[in-house]
């Protein structure tokens, strides 16, 4: 009978082992990781599971048998044996959760000091969050934007901060996340290891606009970085081109449809052939003097179906009146 007991835990540890290895070999709970930290936590989370996995087909395993093993029989009508106390198995089921949970710690302390290692001189970039968009600075390169662009396999360093509410800057493809707090910077490094485009998401519920909170992260070549910021640092001296750029640059592509600027953007109404509608729109109201009241008090004259408050509202602040000029032209020949 012991022996027979002995026989079937072992296949059930044997099992919990198998499924707690294939769990954690082949599920994958977490998006493309794309930074050197996330790789990191990759493995630490995978562990995790595998571990929980062990622990939870040996613990469900182990009721199961029990249920099925000590049943009631047909015709046994009698009380159930007296069982008090078993010093060596209450040893035993202390001692090894208390020792996964040491390893854990010791594990995940590991990779945290990994990942948060300040390495030589990362690039530093200043995150703003602002109801209801993202602000990128490189104070290095002298210039801002509304998508972040990175050099693949070079250490950054983000500073967040907030001008209104708390936010959260968060890359899903990087596995980090970071609260923006207004009058507070935070900082975190990455180092991206993959090239391509990732979503920046806002993960603190901030206002009517948190979903429309979006940007994108784009990982490039070094060379393709520099070839950015050099576009970025001057305009083009055609005026169609510039409009198009700076509709880019302050990220009217993330919320506006404009086919002749590459934006699909379903957060705000459509701004194809807004040039010809937007002398009609408001009595009284030029196409330029609409476009530019619109862009500068963007709750003013609301298209109707669409939300207050969602649209930044201090572009008045933040766009040069040059750059403004070549952007109401811009969409006022669309
Ligand atoms: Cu910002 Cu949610």
């Amino acid at each position: 009978m012991k022996g027979r007991t002995l026989l079937v835990v072992s296949i059930i540890f044997g099992v919990a082992l198998v499924c707690g290895y294939l769990v954690a070999a082949n599920v994958n709970l977490l998006p493309e990781v794309a930074s050197t930290r996330g790789e990191l936590m990759q493995r630490l989370f995978n562990s995790l599971l595998g571990a929980a996995t062990v622990v939870f087909v040996l613990v469900e395993g182990l009721l199961v048998y029990s249920v099925i093993r000590f049943r009631r029989r047909a015709g046994d009508g009698g009380e159930g044996v007296a069982v008090h106390g078993n010093t060596a198995l209450e040893v035993f089921w202390t001692a090894i959760p208390a020792l996964l949970v040491v390893v854990i710690a010791v594990y995940s302390f590991r990779v945290l000091s990994a990942s948060e290692a300040e390495t030589e001189k990362p690039m530093v970039v200043e995150v703003i969050g602002r109801q209801f968009s993202w602000e990128f600075r490189y104070p290095e390169q002298g210039l801002t934007s509304s998508d972040l662009h990175l050099p693949v396999s070079e250490p950054v360093r983000f500073e967040i901060t907030s001008e209104d509410v708390i936010h959260s800057f968060w890359v899903p493809n990087f596995l980090a996340k970071r609260d923006a707090t207004p009058g507070q910077v935070s900082e975190f490094a990455v180092t991206p290891s993959e090239i391509g485009v990732f979503p920046v998401r806002c993960a603190e519920l901030c206002g009517p606009g948190h979903a429309a909170m979006v940007s994108q992260v784009i990982v490039e070549t070094p060379e393709e970085f520099d070839a950015w910021v050099e576009r970025m640092a001057s305009l083009p001296g055609n005026s169609t081109e510039a409009g198009r750029l700076l509709f880019g640059r302050y990220g009217c592509t993330g919320c506006h449809v404009l086919a002749d600027a590459g934006a699909n953007g379903l957060i705000g109404p459509s701004l194809e052939g807004i040039g010809t509608r937007a002398g009609e729109t408001v009595a009284g109201l030029d196409a330029d003097a609409y476009l530019r009241q619109s862009i500068l008090e963007p709750n003013v004259h609301l298209v109707p179906t669409y939300l207050e408050k969602i649209m930044p509202a201090d572009f008045a602040t933040r766009i040069p009146p040059q750059e403004l000029d070549l952007l109401v032209t811009y969409l006022a020949g669309r």
